[in-house]
């Protein structure tokens, strides 16, 4: 084993760093965006049964496979089989990174842009959604403006990564997680109390189940891979600095459970207002850049809610977009035996420029659109991590811990590490019937489901 990697420094910080990955924009720019076109509670209900059933057996896994190995997704399936194939499978998760954190990034540097216009109290000066539409279109087409928060968002994550994993990812979540609850319990206080906000906790709350259809369970298992970092190998770089004394399954559950318990409380956040305020939950991705802003600044201390509210976002997508730039960083530095520093700053410059096209979609490439799909880079970026290379890296995933690597094993090393957890005692997670559970769900239910969203998605059912 390499006696210079890194390891967080105790298991409270790799659940930080964890649940700083799982809490980004998916929580709280796409969460409330999709619930909002697709039903509200009716999504939510699918999106909770997709977490429970096929992304908590998924994480288990990615984590534990990075414990295991104490590697990289491509380094992690080497050291386990001679088969050349899973190399690629590990090769498709570094793909992936590149393709998220394409988009991510433009969305990470709009997130800044806002809390910098939230500073200067712009919001202030728009009286309906339409003028925040306009003034965010307008700030979209110009190329160099997007270009411009784009890399200011990259040099943050650059930086943070840069420190390494103690000094930097688990520095940055230590700190940044808690200011980013209070921040969010401050903004759900403020729209509960709002009039009319029942409103919006019923649409979040009460389904509407005639809006469910096939296409929303595809969104439901694809965001539940976005929203838990699965699926590309984040969450098992993240665990493989963790060491055989930690505990992975008590890990799991409760970074599952933060992330879901925060999208359903940016939900309330977001709906509150929106709903008070009489405006149409289903504005699509500008949900949070058109309707929010002037909503917002309406409020009484409109101008401090504003203000939060994107830090909270530009806070989320920080310490979400370094765990997804450390899972090509370590690749380099195991495989390739790079420095950290070369490491971050060869793939740090690579994705950096593979967002450009995605940067260009909104303004001096906007007409330009990905083979006869009718999406730009960025929502091809998009579409094409969440909705096909996550599914599929859960799906090999699933195959390799039930079929190749065994079930047994998988067992076997979930019992490994201490489960005297301070957080639930010893857990009935790591009991003979509930490990039962656990192996139908990743040698059947899992795989199954998500192969049954790929024949929908490919139009044969
Ligand atoms: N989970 C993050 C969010 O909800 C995004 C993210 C971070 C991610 N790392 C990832 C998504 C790895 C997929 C894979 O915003």
């Amino acid at each position: 084993m390499d006696n210079n990697r890194e390891q967080w420094s105790s298991k409270a910080s790799f659940i930080l760093a964890a649940a700083g990955s799982a809490v980004g924009l998916g929580n709280i720019w796409k969460f409330p965006y999709i619930a909002g076109e697709n039903g509200g509670a009716a999504f939510l209900f699918i999106y909770l049964i997709c977490i429970v059933l096929v992304g908590l057996p998924i994480l288990n896994i990615e984590i534990l496979l990075g414990r295991a190995t104490q590697k990289n997704p491509i380094g992690a399936f080497k050291t386990l089989t001679d088969k050349p194939f899973w190399k690629y499978v590990g090769a498709l998760g570094v793909f992936a990174s590149f393709t998220i954190l394409s988009f991510y990034s433009i969305v990470g540097g709009w997130s800044v842009a806002y809390t910098f216009e939230a500073l200067k109290g712009t919001f202030s000066s728009f009286d309906n959604p339409q003028m925040a539409a306009d003034f965010f279109n307008l700030k979209n087409s110009n190329a160099m403006w997007v270009v411009g928060w784009h890399t200011v968002f990259f040099l943050m994550i650059v930086g943070i990564i840069l420190s390494g994993v103690r000094a930097g990812l688990e520095k940055a979540s230590k700190f940044l997680m808690p200011v980013l609850f209070v921040i969010l319990m401050i903004l759900v206080v403020q729209g509960l109390m709002l009039p009319g906000a029942d409103k919006g906790t019923s649409f979040l709350f009460s389904p509407d189940w005639s809006k469910i259809n096939p296409q929303t369970f595809l969104l439901a298992l694809g965001h539940a891979f976005f929203t838990l970092s699965l699926g590309m190998g984040a969450m098992m770089t993240y665990g493989s600095y963790l060491s055989e004394k930690d505990d992975v399954v008590n890990a799991s559950y409760l970074v599952a459970f933060l992330d879901t318990i925060i999208a359903i409380l940016a939900g309330v956040a977001i709906f509150t207002v929106v709903f008070s305020s009489g405006y149409d939950p289903a504005a699509g991705p500008g949900l949070v850049f058109h309707v929010l802003p002037p909503l917002l600044a309406q409020l009484a201390g409109g101008y401090i809610f504003a203000l939060l509210f994107f830090l909270l976002l530009t806070i989320a997508a920080v310490t979400s977009g370094i765990s997804i730039l450390e899972v090509s960083v370590a690749y380099l530095v195991d495989e390739l035996k790079y420095s950290r520093k070369k490491a971050t700053l060869t793939m740090g410059l690579l994705v950096y420029l593979a967002a450009i096209p995605c940067a260009l979609s909104f303004n001096l490439w906007s007409d330009v659109t990905l083979l006869n799909t009718g999406l730009t880079f960025f929502d091809a970026a998009d579409y094409l991590a969440s909705n096909i290379l996550l599914p599929l890296g859960g799906f090999f995933l699933a195959i390799f811990a039930g079929y190749v690597w065994g079930v047994d094993e998988v067992v076997r090393n979930l019992l490994i590490g201490d489960s005297n957890s301070v957080y639930f005692g010893n857990s009935i997670f790591k009991s003979p019937s509930f490990n039962k559970l656990f192996s139908f769900l990743v040698r059947y239910l899992s795989p199954i489901l998500i192969f049954l969203v790929f024949l929908y998605v490919l139009g044969w059912i």
